[in-house]
């Protein structure tokens, strides 16, 4: 089994991400970040998930703001407290400190993945205060990015806009990085029928994951008219866990921190027909979504025959 730190902001599809690592990965660690919603919200987000899956992965919190500039939040598309339209599950639960960076630094070992699927802040941090941190990990699996299309601008992706210099230093460290951006999470969207399968499974689960997948068709029909959203988080999981699913590339890829409309763009190098500049990482293109689907319903108790 993978060992895995997850690295999120809670929000809805990293409350998905972490029920997925936990049914298919040893998860040894949960790091929070401010993104989605505040430090204090997306903590209190990872520690209720936990809870709902009633295991004991530690929770350390980690930065409340990004390197440079001040924080910035989703709450149009996740709500005020990073997990809108869900029910708030009652615990006693509580963080297992709140120094993100020291613990990533100390849990480190050879075996360990990173799964990061949040600005990318406490991992620059660690970076900075022990850059062979990077060489004593197996890896950083990165939900950010794109190879095209942004969200939170034309050309940026939430996760990378909202520290641009942090992701910049995770792409420039040495780490073995696989970047799962939008060309491919847009590749894996929720639909009405999941939700169905999700509410007919009854379970703590799946009623929960069936909120998340209702709220965000609620969002996305205001948004742009349509029942589906792009389930983000898990793909950086899979890419682990299930890396047959996916089919990736080595590619050069570097972060813009200076343009005036591309603040937070990936820049991957694309160029076919002459030398590409030296891959830093492998960048996911593709997902077998239908067979990616099963797993990850499975892992909300809605696989075939469960209901
Ligand atoms: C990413 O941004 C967040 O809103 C999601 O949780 C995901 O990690 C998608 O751009
Ligand atoms: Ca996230």
């Amino acid at each position: 089994m993978h060992r895995l730190i997850i690295d999120c902001d809670p929000g809805h599809d990293d409350a998905i991400a972490l029920i997925l690592a936990h049914r298919h990965a040893d998860v040894v660690g949960i790091t929070s970040v401010s993104g989605n919603a505040p430090l204090t919200r997306t903590t209190a987000n990872a520690l209720m998930v936990t809870a709902l899956l009633g295991v004991d992965t530690p929770v350390v919190s980690g930065a409340a703001r990004p390197l440079v500039g001040e924080p910035i939040h989703a709450a149009a598309v996740h709500g005020e407290s990073g997990l809108g339209g869900v029910d708030r599950i009652a615990h006693q639960r509580t963080t297992a400190g709140d120094d993100a960076v020291a613990y990533l630094l100390d849990v480190a070992e050879s075996d360990i993945t990173v799964v990061a699927v949040g600005p990318l802040t406490n991992l620059a941090h660690a970076i900075d205060r022990d850059p062979t941190w990077v060489k004593r990990i197996a890896g950083i699996s990165i939900m950010g990015g794109s190879t095209d299309v942004g969200n939170a601008t034309r050309v940026a992706e939430f996760n990378i806009f909202a520290d641009p210099e942090a992701a910049a230093r995770v792409f420039e460290s040495g780490a073995e990085i696989t970047m799962c951006g939008l060309n491919l999470t847009h590749q894996f969207q929720t639909s009405d029928a999941l939700a169905e399968r999700l509410r007919d499974a009854d379970t703590p689960k799946a009623t929960f994951a069936a909120q998340i997948f209702d709220y965000l068709h609620d969002r996305m029909e205001t948004f742009i008219g349509q029942r589906a959203s792009a389930m983000h988080d898990p793909c950086a999981v899979l890419a682990i866990t299930h890396p047959h699913l996916l089919v990736t590339q080595p590619r050069a890829v570097a972060v813009e921190l200076a343009g005036t409309l591309t603040r937070g763009m990936t820049v991957v190098d694309q160029r076919v027909g002459r030398r590409r500049d030296q891959a830093n990482a492998k960048v996911a293109y593709r997902i077998d979504a239908e067979r990616a689907w099963e797993v990850v319903m499975e892992s909300l108790d809605a696989g075939p025959g469960s209901s």
